[in-house]
């Protein structure tokens, strides 16, 4: 397998199949061409505002893909030190600086690979550290060894809150433990000018990795946030980007006949004009199981906003939900195939899992079983994959696939890149901020005003002062 050939590559391109998503198929509730030709404008001005914004503002992301040629080599020759060097590694961040090296580990390697031989791991066990329960800090810390870990804190504010308490946590078993040889178990990965991450790295001396200026939490996967814990994994970081760069060529084009992306993009949000406010993800592969947790927040941040770029209320978005197939066949397709006409459903297929499983012979006197018997798992999960998007087409409901021929970091690098597009176009036809995420500070400077942090006394009070719950009310 040459990686690197034009025909590897294409055999390896991601396909969408939204058959399933027009009136021919569901129904009354499904498309019509004439649907899709009259969004064709504004499609059009979403694929130009992407375009003419590229590397401008919080678009920075656009140029991942292209223009990280000296930082990879660094982020190779550290990672390859940190295997040589250390037995755990733990990633310290929350949100978009945590959510896709879980997505990538879970992708990528073996889906029980910590507890793996040594000999059958390419790196450092791997932890990913993404919430303040205090169980959770306590039950890493019984399964990992600090003098023999390597933490990457994330943070590209460098003010969250919950990464700097893991941070402070962390420092100070380092700093008891080992003393002045602390500061070489951390790698800072943050903005290279504004918060509390960089000073601290300064201070320290931390081997430090930057967060580029116009690249966000959600969208920073393909940055140093991601590709350093790829990395340490002993993943093919520049695959990964190769295939963000196919797809971004595969999106070069206004149409949504040729561009996948934008395809995604209008069909969304046709489905949210007709009502559609859930998004499933659903794909069938534990392997992508928490590729979906990254596109929720994604697709969940960006998008949920009550403003328009002009000032306008909106209140726009789509709820994302996230299932696994086969898995929740068994718990939740009852709901989407007969429940309310809210929901759009994703399924991300894979054409060749990475393992053929045979289904041997047997219980012959059982016709209900052995019928399996002479199959393959594959074929199994594929079947139903198939049969779960034909019964939920049957029943009028909406869905659409996106095809992984395979899931390796070529394909994976084209899945992010073509969500990350989705989202922008999604957004650009929204005309709200994809950027930003105002609704999130409400909560934390209460929590800041609740700990009583320096400055937050007006909100402290506001607290004080909101009205007392009552009793009755609790049951
Ligand atoms: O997408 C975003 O910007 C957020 O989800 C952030 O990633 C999250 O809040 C963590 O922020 P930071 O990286 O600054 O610690």
């Amino acid at each position: 397998m040459n990686t690197r050939s034009k025909e590897w590559r294409n055999s390896m391109r991601l396909t969408v199949n939204y058959n399933y998503m027009m009136k021919k198929f569901i129904g009354e509730d499904g498309l019509r061409d004439a649907d899709l030709t009259a969004m064709k404008e504004e499609a059009a001005n979403a694929f130009a505002y992407v375009k003419e914004n590229r590397g401008k503002g919080m678009m920075g992301w656009t140029q991942l893909p292209y223009d990280q040629k000296e930082i990879v080599e660094d982020i190779l020759a550290t990672a390859k030190e940190v295997r040589r060097k250390f037995k755990y590694f733990v990633v310290l961040g929350i949100g978009g600086s945590a959510l896709g090296p879980i997505a990538v580990f879970n992708a990528l390697c073996h889906l029980h690979y910590n507890e793996l031989a040594p000999s059958k791991r390419r790196g450092p066990k791997f932890y990913v550290e993404d919430n303040v329960d205090p169980e959770r800090m306590k039950d890493l810390l019984d399964v990992i060894e600090p003098e023999k870990t390597c933490f990457n804190v994330i943070t590209k504010s460098g003010a969250t809150s919950e990464t700097m308490a893991q941070y402070l946590i962390i420092s100070d078993i380092l700093n008891k433990a080992l003393g002045d040889k602390a500061s070489e178990h951390i790698i800072a990965t943050t903005d290279h000018a504004k918060g509390n991450l960089i000073k601290l790295s300064k201070q320290h001396g931390y081997k430090t990795f930057y967060i580029p200026d116009g690249v966000g939490g959600r969208f920073s996967e393909l940055c140093p946030v991601g590709l350093l814990p790829a990395a340490v994994l002993g993943l093919d970081i520049k695959l990964m980007l190769a295939g963000a760069a196919y797809m971004d060529g595969i999106c070069s084009r206004p149409s949504i006949a040729k561009n996948p992306a934008l395809a995604c993009a209008v069909l969304q949000v046709a489905a949210m004009r007709r009502g559609k406010n859930v998004g499933v993800m659903m794909p069938y592969a534990d392997s992508l199981k928490l590729m979906a947790d990254w596109y929720c927040q994604l697709w969940a941040e960006s998008l949920g906003k009550n403003v328009t770029l002009d000032g306008e209320p909106c209140n726009v978005g789509q709820t994302p939900v996230k299932a696994l197939g086969v898995t929740d066949q068994h718990s939740q397709v009852q709901l989407y195939t007969e429940g309310p006409f809210d929901k759009v459903v994703t399924f991300l297929s894979v054409g060749n899992y990475r393992h053929e499983f045979p289904i041997p012979h047997g219980c012959e006197d059982i016709p209900d079983v052995a019928f399996l018997g002479g199959h393959t798992m594959n074929e199994l999960i594929a079947a139903e994959n198939k049969a779960t998007a034909y019964a939920l087409a049957k029943a009028g409901r909406m869905n659409y696939t996106i095809c992984l021929p395979m899931v390796n970091e070529f394909t994976l690098g084209q899945l992010m890149f073509l969500f990350e597009l989705q989202t922008a176009y999604a957004g650009a036809m929204f005309n709200i901020d994809t950027y930003n995420q105002p609704g999130v500070e409400a909560g934390k400077q209460a929590t800041y005003a609740l700990l009583g942090k320096k400055g937050y006394e007006a909100k402290k009070a506001e607290l004080d002062n909101a009205p007392a719950e009552e009793e009755k009310y609790t049951v």
